[in-house]
Order: structure tokens, then sequence, then C-alpha cells
């Protein structure tokens, strides 16, 4: 009895030692704090958002605030131009689509500013992107499921094709041309060329409408139709002409040129041909009466 009370004794005095105490708060403290860290993804994603808002500051800061200001909120220059629009409120999409076409950062002003090779790893983009989004509510950058065509039966994008085709004809050939050819605009700026281009910086343009374009949101023009136009592009990029002679797809003047040339040039042509073969007829009555002259200088000589 001796041996096993000892033993026994020992232990609950270690139990209810301060040592014991402590380590069970300690315990009780990391229990919770794993659950709570376990439970909570959300907090986790305001810190990481956080963090990427605070590195997209840091990128922003170096590369982007000579123009746009410190803060996204524009810089004017002392005759009262823009050297940098305010970025607040135009959404991550409008920083997607503006870096990750190579537009910006823009090297100087100019009627439109060029693209050039992209100067930033898409990491840095959505850092950017999240940054700028942080400076007011904007056009968020849309989900592959938005634009991507993959997955379609060949019936649905027939469709699509056909659907876009109309949505786009009203909505964009007047800048960009019934193929998407592209055009000259005001003020010594172009709508590009937009066969080829990656469908969400399609999708983002429309969503955004850089510099002179105009601006087709989601409640205007829907996500649907979107696709529709995107469909209808891959299309022309895919058959990249309807066959016959394409006249550049420049439009009416050279439609209208054609008709003008071809058209009523060969109905000059004809009546060339008409008047031609109507003089012929004319020679051959000569002859005929040249031949009845002869005739009747005949029937004197006899
Ligand atoms: C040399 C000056 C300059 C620099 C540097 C510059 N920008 Fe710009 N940015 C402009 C100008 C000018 C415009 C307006 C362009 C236009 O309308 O064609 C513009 C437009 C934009 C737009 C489109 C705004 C809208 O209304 O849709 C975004 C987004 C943008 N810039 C982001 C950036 C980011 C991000 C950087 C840094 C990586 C940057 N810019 C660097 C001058 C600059
Ligand atoms: C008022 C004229 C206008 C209309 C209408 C217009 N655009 Fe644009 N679009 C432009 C201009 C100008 C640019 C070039 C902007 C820049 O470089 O900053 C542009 C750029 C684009 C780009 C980017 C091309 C690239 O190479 O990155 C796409 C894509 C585009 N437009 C698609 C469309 C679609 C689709 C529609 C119809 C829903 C449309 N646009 C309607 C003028 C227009």
């Amino acid at each position: 009895m001796r041996l096993l009370n000892r033993p026994l004794g020992r232990l609950s005095r270690h139990r209810r030692g301060p040592v014991a105490g402590l380590l069970v708060v300690v315990l009780g403290l990391l229990l919770t704090g794993g659950l709570y860290a376990a439970l909570s993804p959300a907090s986790a994603q305001t810190d990481n958002s956080a963090k990427l808002i605070k590195q997209g500051h840091q990128l922003f800061l170096v590369g982007c605030s000579f123009c746009h200001g410190t803060n996204g909120q524009g810089v004017k220059t002392l005759d009262g131009n823009q050297l940098g629009p305010s970025l607040v409120g135009v959404g991550a999409a409008a920083v997607d689509f503006q870096v990750g076409t190579g537009r910006m950062p823009a090297v100087q002003p100019g009627p439109q500013i060029p693209q050039k090779e992209v100067t930033y790893t898409p990491d840095e983009i959505s850092a950017l992107a999240a940054y700028v989004a942080s400076l007011g509510p904007g056009p968020a950058i849309p989900n592959p499921s938005d634009y991507s065509l993959n997955g379609l039966s060949d019936q649905q994008l027939q469709e699509m094709i056909a659907k876009g085709g109309q949505i786009f004809l009203t909505n964009c050939t007047a800048c960009h041309n019934f193929e998407g050819s592209g055009g000259a605009m005001p003020k010594g700026g172009f709508a590009p060329k937009i066969r080829g281009v990656d469908p969400k910086y399609i999708f983002e343009a429309m969503l955004t409408g850089p510099q002179a374009m105009d601006t087709f949101s989601n409640g205007n023009l829907s996500v649907d139709e979107k696709r529709d136009i995107v469909a209808y592009l891959q299309s022309l990029q895919d058959n990249p002409d309807y066959g016959g002679f394409g006249m550049g797809g420049i439009g009416p003047v050279s439609e209208g040129l054609f008709a003008w040339i071809v058209g009523i040039g060969s109905l000059v042509g004809v009546a060339i041909w008409i008047a031609a073969h109507t003089a012929r007829s004319t020679t051959r009555k000569d002859s005929e009466v040249e031949d009845t002259q002869h005739e009747w200088e005949k029937a004197e000589h006899r």
C-alpha cells in the first residue's frame, strides 16, 4: 500500500502545482487559436489582400505615381492638362487591361498611348489591380467563365457567332469596322484592329472603355452578349476572310469605289461594244449601196 500510495501522492501534487495550471492555459489558448484560424478563412484572406494592396501601392509609387499621383488621384500639369487621369473607381479590370496589353505604364504623353512590351509580371499586375481597386469601387477582373468558349458544342458556338455578329454590327463597327480591322479616330487617335486579341482583353475593353472607346457595362451589354462578341471575333480570326475579294474590308468607301469603277466601267464597255457593232452594220449598208451603184453603172454600159 505504501509503495502504491507514494507515486499516487506525487502525481496529484504535480497536478496541483503552478506549472500544470500554466500548461493547461497555454494548451487551451493554442487550441482556440488553431480552431479560430481553421474556421475563419475570411479573415485570413483579408490579411492576404491587405498584403497584396500594400505590395501594389509600392509598385504604384515607383512606376505610376509620377503621372497618376501618389494616391492615384491624378496629376494636372501647369497648363491644366492631365499628365495622368485619376484612377479612383476605374477598377481592377482597367488596370489589368492597360498594364496587361502593355499600354501602361505610358512612356510619354500623346494623342493615344501605344502598346508596348508588357513590363510587369502577372503577379505584379494583380497587386497593382488590387491597389487601384481599393481606391474606389469599379469593374472587377472578369472570371474566365465569362469569356471562355471552351466546352461549347458546335451548334451553340454557331448561334453565338450569329448573335455576336449582330451585336458587333450595332455597337462596334462604327469605330472598329465590320471585320474588326480598325479605323481612324478624331484628334490623331485610332481604333485598333481587334482580331486576334485575347478574349479577356476584349471583355475588359468593353467593360472599361479605354480612351475614346465607349464603355459597355454589364448592365448595358450583358455578360452573355459580351461572350457572343468574343465568339464572333474569334470566328473572324479563324476564317479571316469571307472569300472573294475583300477590298481591305474598309467599308463603304472602297465598296462604292468598286461599284463605280467596275460597275459603271463595264456599262460603258457594253455601250462601246454595241456602238462598234452598229457601225459595222452601217459599213455593210455602204457596200450594198456601192454594189447597187456598180450594177447601175454596169447597166448604163450595156
Ligand atoms: C507617363 C505618364 C503615365 C504613367 C507613368 C502611367 N500612366 Fe496610366 N495613364 C496615363 C494617361 C495619359 C492615361 C490616359 C490614357 C488614354 O486616355 O489613352 C492613363 C490611363 C490609365 C488607365 C485607364 C484609366 C481609365 O479611365 O480607364 C489606367 C488603369 C492606368 N493608366 C494605370 C496605370 C498604371 C497601373 C501605371 C503604372 C504601372 C500607369 N498607369 C503609369 C499616363 C501614365
Ligand atoms: C467610339 C469608338 C469605339 C467604339 C464604338 C468601340 N471601340 Fe473598341 N476601341 C476604340 C479605341 C479608340 C480603342 C483604343 C483605346 C486605346 O488604345 O487606349 C479601342 C480598343 C478596343 C480593344 C483593345 C484592342 C487591343 O489591341 O488591345 C478592343 C478589344 C475593343 N476596342 C473592342 C470593342 C468592342 C467589342 C466594341 C463594341 C462592343 C468596341 N470596341 C466599340 C474605339 C471604339
